[in-house]
């Protein structure tokens, strides 16, 4: 069926394939016995339609005979139990072994196709982390721990210091010592669990980096990327990324509704849509973890097998998905998968093709997006659009600033990732395109920058915040710790305070049903709130006599998570005073500029109304449920 298939590819308008990235056990059925024949075969076929081909390292999936041969490189979990063979993704990143297996089919795949003419790229192992797979307590894993906490500490002492460990005599002699951070009576001590997350982080880019080498030296001039996930922060996906060329994602924005979603009201809004800021989000997010190169790889194709339930999109989204990504600067976007597999795990999940190879539901969408690439690509090219004008908004993300809060949450309603997200909606609603981007980036061209989840600064962004004249929203608990999770000893916002003279001197989190308010501004708090001691005065008094928000010439210091409606009124009035452009928005439309054109969709559940200035290439002002309309702007 392959010829067909990639015939069938082609005429639909796909032009690359990803292929391999779980095929270890037909690739090397025994040990050392190679059956390259069939991958082969299926490359050629591609090349002859003109595709190009990704090829996956099968490294997710180490096989039954060496798992057999060499147990140890199951990962262990909190029990001390092994993970078990029969799914996938259950090796550890610290076996030493593991590492040396994954060399050796690497470097043979590279060496048979690394020269390939369809290959133009790779893909390394597969969503690293996925089923809780960073972390792992292995003898391995201690053994790698106790030689990081070596060289990041230099001596037993500086650990000791660090961690605080002379409370609750946790001392240690020397690092044989150190232990991992599991099984212990109550809560662990949680600079140990962020040595721990550290490290897992660095195992993961290690090991990483040993493919990266190999292809590169078999397979040069082709990109190397990997696919992240969604809503995943379980590493610091910058380190990473600092050895690939591209950072690629896995979109699937129904599931990651019904699975992450807090609240049964937006899981009901937006069942057959996704949440309108979740797939923009993450593409933000991964432009920047791919210093502007980044596709997404995998797309929701229609209903999918693994969320706890799992709805069909609305029709039209597989064509809007698609060109949202473009909106928002994707090189490649790619359903996950072909055709729907009709046997094991993943039976259940809609591919472009029914297992019988008739078309599913998502084909004639993509006609009709093809279609639209088509209308897109002339006008760029009449129009001569050359906008590069980038967003007007910088978020930093900090993977160790969320990790910081999920160690020590100090309330449980508290959601790091979910908050930095309410600041993104906030800004999405007001029509104002943002990027996602790494505390060390260049923040030269923006008009306001949001600091939402750095909780100890990083010295290069605490130069930049110092010398820019651009708007700075720094959001509760930053800088509240240093890097190894303890108070700074000014108090939190720590280093912040060389910015905005405030001291925290007392925090408290809410449940969800308390929820304070300002006397006069409108300003309502709920889950996290900070007494301030400063010179300055507050711009609003909570009814118990707290300050409210605090500000400082450009610098604004932010003392409590703002509820929904609060938040919006006051992101709004931030991006106004940055002088920024707003387009008020209804919560189901989503604008984004990209090369002089508008996307504008649909995701809520009625008919909406445009009214935006320029000339229609796609669609109409009139958009419903489901729908898109493109835009030239004529600000080429
Ligand atoms: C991704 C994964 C794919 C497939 C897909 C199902 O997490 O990379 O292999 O499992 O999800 O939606």
């Amino acid at each position: 069926m392959w010829p067909d298939d990639a015939r069938r590819m082609r005429e639909l308008g796909i032009s690359v394939v990803r292929v391999g990235e779980f095929s270890w056990s037909r690739l090397e059925p025994q040990r050392d016995q190679f059956n390259f024949d069939w991958l082969q075969r299926a490359v050629d076929t591609l090349h002859a339609e003109g595709l190009e081909v990704v090829l996956g390292t099968p490294t997710a999936t180490p096989p039954k005979w060496l798992i057999d041969e060499h147990p140890s490189i199951l990962a262990v979990d909190e029990s001390g139990q092994p993970r078990g063979f029969g799914s996938r993704r259950h090796y550890c990143f610290s076996s030493n072994i593991y590492r040396q297996e994954c060399q050796r089919i690497v470097e043979r795949m590279a060496k048979a196709f690394g020269q390939h003419k369809a290959v133009t790229a790779w893909q390394t192992d597969n969503e690293y982390g996925c089923h809780s797979t960073i972390i792992s307590y292995s003898n391995d894993a201690l053994v790698a721990f106790r030689q990081w906490c070596k060289q990041r500490y230099g001596s037993i002492d500086q650990l000791n210091s660090d961690w605080g460990n002379v409370f609750w005599s946790m001392e240690y002699r020397s690092f044989d010592e150190v232990g991992l951070p599991c099984s212990a009576v109550t809560e662990l001590n949680p600079a140990h669990r962020l040595a721990y997350w550290r490290f897992s982080s660095d195992q993961v880019a290690s090991f990483n980096r040993l493919q990266v080498k190999l292809l590169r030296q078999h397979s040069p001039g082709r990109d190397i990327l990997h696919n992240y996930m969604g809503n995943f922060t379980e590493f610091d996906h910058y380190t990473t990324a600092a050895d690939l060329d591209i950072a690629t994602w896995d979109n699937y924005p129904l599931g990651f509704l019904d699975r992450d979603s807090e609240s049964d009201t937006d899981k009901k809004k937006w069942l057959r849509t996704g949440h309108p800021d979740s797939s923009a989000f993450h593409h933000d997010l991964y432009r920047g973890v791919g210093r502007g190169r980044w596709w997404v790889i995998e797309q929701q194709p229609g209903p999918v097998n693994w969320a706890p339930h799992n709805p069909a999109p609305l029709p039209g989204m597989i064509r809007l998905w698609a060109l949202e990504a473009l909106a928002h600067g994707a090189e490649v976007m790619s359903w996950f998968r072909w055709r729907q597999a009709p046997w094991a795990q993943e039976q259940n999940h809609t591919g472009l093709l029914l297992p019988d190879s008739t078309e599913d539901e998502a084909v004639a969408e993509i006609r009709q997006l093809t279609a639209d690439l088509d209308v897109i690509a002339h006008e760029l090219k009449e129009s001569g659009n050359a906008s590069t004008q980038g967003p007007p908004v910088a978020f930093i993300f900090d993977y160790a600033g969320d990790q910081m809060l999920r160690i020590q949450p100090q309330g449980n309603n508290y959601s790091p990732l979910g908050w930095v997200q309410d600041i993104y909606t906030a800004c999405r609603n007001a029509g104002v395109d943002v990027d996602i981007v790494p505390a060390d980036a260049l923040l030269d061209s923006y008009q306001l920058i949001v600091v939402a989840n750095s909780i100890s600064i990083n010295d290069t962004l605490l130069k930049s915040l110092q010398t820019t004249s651009a708007h700075v929203l720094l959001g509760p608990r930053c800088g509240s710790k240093t890097d190894e999770l303890s108070i700074p000893s000014n108090l939190p916002p720590g280093k912040l305070q060389s910015l905005i003279p405030v001291r925290v001197t007392r925090v408290e989190s809410l449940p969800d049903f308390a929820i304070e308010t300002t006397q006069c501004e409108n300003f309502e708090v709920h889950r996290w709130r900070e007494k301030i001691d400063s010179k300055l005065q507050p711009q609003a008094t909570f009814n118990d006599g707290w300050g409210c928000y605090y500000r400082h010439n450009n610098i604004h210091y932010l003392n409590g998570c703002l509820t929904e409606t609060s938040l919006q009124s006051f992101i709004t009035t931030r991006l106004e005073e940055a002088g920024i452009l707003i387009t008020p928005l209804t919560d189901g439309i989503r604008i984004r500029k990209h090369k002089g054109l508008l996307f504008a969709f649909n995701f809520g559940p009625d008919k909406e109304q445009l009214s935006i200035d320029g000339r229609f290439i796609i669609g109409q002002p009139e958009l419903a449920p489901g729908e898109i309309a493109v835009l030239n702007l004529g600000d080429g």
